[in-house]
């Protein structure tokens, strides 16, 4: 079978950001990274604190628009569409970020969490809405019942259960997770990773996975590509990387 075009297609990318004062050169956090990402495939980002991986997981997004490069997402180009012309493709492109309380509202029930994408997209229908948010919930291994929840009423890994659902309620194409599993409790991680792996095999996602654990990558990725200082120093297939690498920059062949 031929493979499947990649969803996304990053190309030169470039992040800079001014340095602390003005006498200081800016740091050039991201310096001309290129990746693709396929349907189906979780491509790992690994490399030391700093190298730049959440300031490319952003500049994806169009969080913050990188200063040049390409982001090619289902064959569109986003760094050169406005705010307006992004904001009906973002459901198809979400984010999972490390802290999962912070992402959420302590105020409002989960049920409500999960609701908002559609509802700020016009995809809210008060006949099946409630449907689709207990599937949504059961999607991520919640019961229907953890929808009349606060988050302040649920543990990390629930929380971040809900995060996922919130993600998956516009079925995007692509999730980018920053170290999705990095603040929760070692004992709730596998179970979150499982549901990730799960629900990838059902739907087709395609992960950007951000993490600097090469145990964890190994399980969960595909391929991985290493940075430093900016820059991808090597790709390769995840099974590759050792067990217990003393240095994460050699784990993964250049190529
Ligand atoms: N908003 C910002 N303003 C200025 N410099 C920033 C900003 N965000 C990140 N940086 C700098 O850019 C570089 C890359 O940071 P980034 O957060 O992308 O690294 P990272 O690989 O995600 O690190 P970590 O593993 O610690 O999360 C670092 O030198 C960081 O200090
Ligand atoms: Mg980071």
């Amino acid at each position: 079978m031929p493979e499947p075009s990649p969803v996304l297609q990053v190309r030169d990318l470039v992040v800079h950001y001014p340095g602390r004062t003005r006498h200081d050169p800016p740091v050039r956090a991201v310096d001309g990274v290129s990746f693709d990402v396929r349907p189906g495939e979780t491509l790992a980002l690994i490399g030391e604190s700093g190298c730049g991986k959440s300031s490319t997981a952003t500049a994806v997004l169009q969080l913050r628009r990188p200063d040049s490069g390409s982001v090619r997402f289902a064959g569109r180009e986003l760094t050169t569409l406005t705010d307006e012309e992004l904001r009906p493709l973002r459901p198809a492109f979400q984010p999972v970020f490390q802290d999962p309380y912070g992402s959420l509202n302590p105020r409002r029930r989960v049920r409500d969490t999960i609701a908002e994408p559609l509802r700020v997209h016009g995809r809210w229908d008060p006949a099946t809405g409630p449907a689709r948010v207990a599937e949504l919930l059961e999607m991520v291994g919640l019961d229907a019942s953890h929808g009349a929840r606060r988050p302040g009423e649920l543990s990390g890994g629930q929380q971040q259960r809900v995060g996922i659902a919130r993600a998956l309620a516009c079925e995007p194409r692509l999730l980018v997770l920053d170290e999705p599993v990095s603040a929760l409790d070692p004992s709730v991680r596998a179970g979150v990773l499982n549901v990730l792996t799960a629900l990838q095999d059902e739907l087709g996602l395609a992960y950007l996975f951000i993490s600097h654990d090469l145990a964890l990558v190994r399980h969960v990725a595909h391929r991985v590509a290493v940075m430093r200082a900016g820059r991808i120093v090597g790709t390769g297939p995840a099974r590759t990387l050792p067990a217990t690498p003393e240095h994460p920059r050699t784990a993964a062949k250049s190529g």
